[in-house]
């Protein structure tokens, strides 16, 4: 077991699950706040630097558990661990956000994906060294296709 504790809280304009943007398309350019306890502040030392920034939250008003599940992306259903589902076994979410600057111990982001108040674990520079054309989508590339064919909900 692991006991962790939040460096701090998501403060944002999401008081409903039901306002954030989810589908197909769906494109998250809200903005909000980061804001890290001041305890933890000397952590955020040199951050300003970089564009993007991976958040590691967790789900707290999630109350269940479903393995497979079908996202708001497709009309079949994908196991938990292949989708970015809040209903997980430990429920962990993972952001990109854009910084946009830094005051104090407050980050103002965009791209923010989580509900007010929801308990930030751990912030990281986002680097990746993935080159895009060997990136593979699964079954979210077969989604979108089907659906720019007309075949799926958004
Ligand atoms: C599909 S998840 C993706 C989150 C993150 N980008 C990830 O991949 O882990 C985003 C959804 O989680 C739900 N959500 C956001 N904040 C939450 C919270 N604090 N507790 C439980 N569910 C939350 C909302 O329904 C939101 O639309």
């Amino acid at each position: 077991m692991f006991a962790m504790h939040p460096i701090g809280f998501v403060r944002c304009g999401y008081r409903d699950a039901a306002e954030i943007p989810r589908g197909l398309g769906a494109s998250h350019q809200a903005e909000g706040v980061l804001e890290i306890e001041s305890a933890l502040a000397a952590g955020l030392t040199d951050i300003e630097g970089f564009s993007h920034l991976f958040v590691i939250w967790a789900f707290d008003r999630s109350k269940s558990v479903e393995l497979l599940g079908t996202p708001p992306t497709d009309d079949r259903p994908h196991g938990v661990f292949a989708t970015r589902s809040p209903y997980r076994p430990n429920p962990i979410g993972l952001t990109v956000v854009e910084l946009l600057r830094r005051d104090g111990n407050r980050l103002h982001v965009r791209g923010i994906d989580m509900l007010d108040a929801t308990p930030i674990l751990d912030v990281k520079p986002y680097l990746s060294g993935v080159a895009p054309e060997k990136l593979r989508r699964g079954w979210l590339e077969d989604a979108e296709n089907r659906a720019r064919k007309g075949g799926t909900r958004g």
